[in-house]
């Protein structure tokens, strides 16, 4: 079949464009389509022409594997749009499922838009770091308004068929066989002339107030991105210059906003979220187990946190505790966060009680005895996981997988303890575990296939971000974290401020520094783990600075203050008492401090990340760089306009990543250091592993 068929209805002929799975403006489309045109030019009897999408939806947007490909060797969808837009006979988009980016820009440049109840229509190229390159900026605000507009460039979110209707977005909703009113829809306006075109149309509510107030914005929606600011250039330029004007500049814009570096990293983020739900050697028709019922065992913070998620999506959980006080406890605070949301107009009153009715406490772990998931969420002790897995053993359903959130344990080892290690994984969830959206998946090394695969359903279905990982102390996210606080600690020994650390991360996109974290968490977490390590090594207690400013009681946020002092508003404020302390413990170590600019503090501390992580991708315990990238954006915070640690690094290239840890003292990652020799990137390793 040809990627664009033609096909009479009668006096009109309907193009339907077959590129799956979205359709996405290839090499080919424009062409098949151009065709189209071609047709219903040569043929006098065609007085209408229906453009149309096969499969699941209409165009999803322009073909983004094709943003590296030269400029004569892209797809023409500008040169498609302008004939478009020209054309002599109506033209009518029939539009199913999404029509996004070039797509919605194509829909844009017909005479006429009729869409499905179900389809969704917007400019998403914010998102890569691009704006709508073929005419979006300049037709969307004629159509929908200047306020509107803006809105819908700089979310990147669609609208749904009845607010495009209401917006004039959309000329009809159709009931029923979309292609069938198209057609019609066609013939009945085939003799409407002239033909209304929204290039020649003004821009309502436009003025400069409202473009100063969207650009003053930025700061807080957009902050550090490039193509919001070109968003609104040219939603302007649309208000005040004639169409021809506009159309040049944002073509000109568009190209810059595709060459810069935000906008290749979106572009890795985008397919490193697809490809990360896909498991190597995970074969397609490996069967997915039903998760009807799910068990959870502790109600602290953790337990419960997990717990919101099930019951958010319908499914009932049985929550295990040991005691009465705590289960009580665990519920109350379920329930406060639920009724916080309704407060905030999240949830209605009903919902909170229908997620409350699907739960039930009990004392007792044999009520697990009917689920088809059981998620251990209790305190880090390997012995204490060990006593409730074996217990599990003995209670738990045939088939039933059980889960650890475990943190830092060996997941084989409590696997081990049960007659069905295949049926163990772990299920690491980040905190608030109901709202974190990452969620690594432990395999271990004898989880089945099958529970595997229905737990990256499971995440799907919880609205996580399921990343399969290996067994390892920390896994991928917390193992690189140590490394990375190692360094940041570091810092602060030879001279930089606490404060200097954290505003190099920020400079970077980070919501929070290294000792904001690690305040936020607990600095008595990172303090056992570092007093456990020594007495398992048999090595002198530690005594950082950080270990001191712990023993005088400062915890972090829990306590009040911990690295910072904290006020009503949780804004860390430096605390004179905590810089002394800081001081002393350097001058009695004999170090001396020296100035650190923020490009060593931001060096050191990103590609100690990026170090770990290609020692983790050696080992195989990440499968691909782009996972653990993935693991960066959804579990702390790493901008995706960076590309994650791993596309950072690459962008500044791995050979000036190895070089900058050798002259701070690190040594590259064999793994690190090849690719740098190549001169490759960790996007290239990644392709070529997935060859095998
Ligand atoms: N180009 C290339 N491939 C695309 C694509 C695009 N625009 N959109 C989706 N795909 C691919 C995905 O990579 C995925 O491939 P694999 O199966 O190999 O992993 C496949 O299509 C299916 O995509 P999803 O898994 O995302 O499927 P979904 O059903 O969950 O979502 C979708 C479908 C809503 C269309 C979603 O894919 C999406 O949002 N796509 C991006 C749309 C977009 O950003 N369009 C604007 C492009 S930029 C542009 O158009 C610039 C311009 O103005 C000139």
């Amino acid at each position: 079949m040809s990627i664009v068929e033609q096909a009479r209805e009668g006096d009109i002929l309907v193009l339907t464009i077959h590129n799956p799975p979205v359709n996405a403006f290839s090499p080919g489309v424009p062409e098949g389509l151009h065709a189209g045109l071609d047709a219903a030019e040569a043929d006098g009897d065609v007085r209408a022409v229906v453009i149309i999408g096969g499969g699941r939806t209409f165009i999803a947007g322009a073909d983004i594997k094709t943003f590296d490909l030269p400029r004569e060797q892209a797809p023409d969808l500008r040169g498609f749009v302008t004939r478009l837009d020209a054309f002599a006979k109506p033209t009518v988009a029939a539009i199913h499922g999404t029509a996004l980016g070039g797509g919605l820009e194509v829909a844009l440049a017909c005479t006429y838009r009729v869409v499905t109840a179900d389809a969704r229509l917007g400019l998403p190229e914010v998102k890569l770091g691009v704006l709508p390159g073929a005419g979006g900026t300049q037709r969307l605000p004629r159509v929908v308004g200047a306020q509107k507009a803006l809105e819908m460039m700089l979310s990147g979110s669609p609208v749904g068929a009845t607010e495009a209707r209401t917006l004039g977005l959309v000329d009809e909703v159709v009931e029923g066989d979309l292609r069938a009113a198209a057609v019609e829809f066609a013939r009945a306006h085939a003799d409407a002339r002239p033909l209304p075109r929204i290039s020649e149309r003004g821009v309502e509510g436009a003025s400069p107030e409202l473009f100063a107030a969207a650009r003053a914005g930025l700061g807080k929606t957009h902050k550090g991105q490039y193509s919001p600011g070109l968003i609104v250039d040219l939603a302007e330029m649309a208000a005040t210059k004639p169409f021809a004007e506009g159309w040049d500049a944002e073509a000109q814009l568009f190209m810059q906003a595709k060459d810069s570096p935000q906008s290749r990293a979106l572009r890795h983020v985008f397919f490193a979220e697809r490809e990360a739900g896909k498991v190597r050697g995970l074969g397609k028709d490996t069967p997915v187990g039903d998760v009807r019922q799910v068990g959870i065992i502790g109600a602290g913070t953790m337990g419960g946190g997990i717990a919101m998620n099930f019951l958010n999506v319908g499914l009932p959980v049985t929550i295990v505790e040991t005691a009465q006080d705590a289960l009580d406890r665990g519920l109350a605070t379920i329930r406060r966060n639920y009724e916080n949301s309704a407060k905030k107009g999240r949830l209605t009153g009903d919902d909170v009680e229908k997620r409350m009715g699907l739960l039930t406490p009990t004392l007792d772990m044999g009520a697990l005895a009917d689920a088809d998931l059981i998620i251990e969420a209790v305190f880090e002790n390997m012995e204490v996981k060990k006593a409730i897995f074996t217990r599990l053993d003995a209670v738990a359903k045939p088939g039933a997988i059980l889960a650890s959130n475990t943190s830092t344990l060996n997941v084989n080892e409590i696997a081990a303890v049960t007659a069905r290690p295949e049926q163990v994984i772990g299920l690491h969830f980040f905190s608030p575990a109901n709202v974190m959206k990452l969620l690594e998946i432990v395999r271990a090394d004898k989880t089945s296939d099958t529970v595997l695969a229905t737990s990256l359903a499971v995440a799907r279905k919880i609205g996580k971000v399921g990343v399969v990982v290996g067994v390892c102390d920390g896994f991928v996210g917390n193992r690189m974290v140590h490394r990375y606080g190692d360094e940041a600690r570091k810092l602060v020994e030879e001279g930089a401020d606490p404060q200097a650390v954290d505003a190099a991360m920020h400079a970077l996109g980070l919501p929070m520094g290294p000792f904001e974290m690690s305040d936020m968490a607990g600095l008595d977490i990172g303090y056992a783990i570092r007093q456990h390590q020594a007495g398992e090594r048999g090595e002198p207690k530690p005594d950082g600075w950080l270990d001191r400013i712990v023993e005088t009681g400062r915890k972090g946020q829990k306590t009040g203050g911990g690295i910072y002092d904290y006020g009503d508003d949780r804004r860390p404020r430096p605390n004179a008492k905590m810089g002394q302390l800081i001081a002393d413990y350097r001058a009695e170590k004999g170090l001396t401090p020296r100035e650190i600019g923020q490009d060593e503090i931001t060096k050191r501390l990103a590609y100690s990340l990026v170090n770990e992580g290609a020692q983790i991708l050696e080992e195989g315990i990440a499968q691909r760089a782009g996972d653990i990238d993935v693991i960066y954006l959804y579990g702390y915070g790493f901008p995706a306009y960076r590309g994650g640690p791993m596309g950072y690094a690459s962008e500044q290239g791995l050979g000036n990543v190895a070089a900058d840890l050798e002259k701070y003292g690190q040594t590259p990652a064999p793994l690190l250091r090849h690719l740098a020799d190549e001169g490759k990137t960790f996007a290239a390793y990644d392709r070529e592993t997935a060859k095998g």
